[in-house]
C-alpha cells in the first residue's frame, strides 16, 4: 500500500489550503493509499532549522534529529511514497509554518559536499499547492512565479519531482461585511468560491489520485522526475 503524507501549512484548518490538500488526500485514498494528514499549526512547538548540524554527522546523516512537533511530520515523509503540501501565500512567500518544514526537510539532505549534493537516495513526488488572494494570472507580474519556481527547484533537487497547483483569488473570509476592506469585491469572491473553487477541489483530488496511480505503476512520477518546463509549472 502506498503511503501519502498530507501537510496543511495554513493556520486555518477548514479554509482554502486545508480543503485543497484534504481533497488531494481523498484522491490518493481513492487509489488505495494510506493517507496521513498533519495540520502544521496544530502541532506543538514547531521550529525551523536549529542549525545543530547533527544531520551532517554519523549516525544521523541526512536525518533531522531535533525533537519538536515537526519531527513526526519529517519521520512520516521519510517513510512516505509521496507528499501533498499546501501553503497560503503570506506576503509574497509561503507561510512561516511551511518555511519551518522546508528548512528542516531540505537542510537535512544537504551534504555540503561537492558530490553527492544530497543524502537523500529515495525520491518521492510532491504536490505543492499554494492559495492566495492574488489570481493565478497575477503570479508572473507579482514575482510569485519565480518564488514558486525557486521552491520547486529546491524540492526537486532534494526530495523529488514536484507538481505545483495554484488556487488564486480565494475567499479570504466568510463575511467580508465585518471589515472595511475596499480592495475586494465580496460578491465576486463569493461567486468564485462557489463556481471555480469546487473545480479546484476536483483538480486537487485528481492530482492526488494521479500521484498514487503513477507511484503504483512505477512510472517516473509526475513526469519522470524531469524538471517540468515553465508552462507546466503554472496552471497545468
Ligand atoms: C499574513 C497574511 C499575508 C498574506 N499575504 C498575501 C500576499 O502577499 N499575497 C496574496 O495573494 N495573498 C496574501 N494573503 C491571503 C492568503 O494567501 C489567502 O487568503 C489564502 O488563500 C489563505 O489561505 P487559507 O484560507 O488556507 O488560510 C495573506 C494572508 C495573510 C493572513
Amino acid at each position: 500500500m502506498k503511503r501519502i503524507v498530507v501537510v496543511n501549512c495554513s493556520p486555518r484548518v477548514g479554509m482554502n489550503t486545508g480543503t485543497l490538500v484534504r481533497e488531494a488526500g481523498k484522491g490518493a485514498e481513492a487509489e488505495g493509499a494510506e493517507v496521513r494528514i498533519f495540520d502544521l499549526y496544530r502541532l506543538d512547538n514547531v521550529h525551523g532549522c536549529m542549525s545543530c548540524f547533527a544531520c551532517k554527522l554519523a549516525p544521523n546523516e541526512g536525518k533531522c534529529v531535533y525533537k519538536d512537533g515537526l519531527a513526526e511530520v519529517l519521520a512520516a515523509i521519510r517513510e512516505a511514497d509521496g507528499a501533498i503540501i499546501g501553503t497560503p501565500n503570506y506576503l509574497g512567500d509561503a507561510s512561516a509554518g511551511f518555511r519551518a518544514l522546508y528548512e528542516r526537510l531540505i537542510f537535512q539532505s544537504l551534504t555540503y559536499k561537492n558530490e553527492p549534493r544530497s543524502y537523500n537516495e529515495r525520491r518521492i513526488p510532491i504536490l505543492f499547492i499554494m492559495t492566495s488572494n492574488a489570481s493565478e494570472a497575477a503570479y508572473l507580474p507579482l514575482g510569485y512565479r519565480k518564488m514558486l519556481g525557486d521552491y520547486e527547484k529546491t524540492l526537486e533537487a532534494f526530495v523529488g519531482p514536484v507538481k505545483v497547483m495554484i488556487s488564486g483569488d480565494t475567499l479570504q473570509v466568510k463575511d467580508y461585511s465585518r471589515f472595511d476592506w475596499t480592495m475586494f469585491d465580496p460578491a465576486a469572491k463569493q461567486k468564485r468560491h462557489e463556481t471555480v473553487f469546487p473545480e479546484e477541489k476536483k483538480r486537487a483530488y485528481s492530482l492526488g489520485a494521479r500521484m498514487v496511480r503513477e507511484c503504483r505503476q512505477g512510472q517516473g512520477l509526475f513526469g519522470n522526475g524531469q524538471r517540468p518546463n515553465d508552462g507546466e509549472l503554472i496552471g497545468e
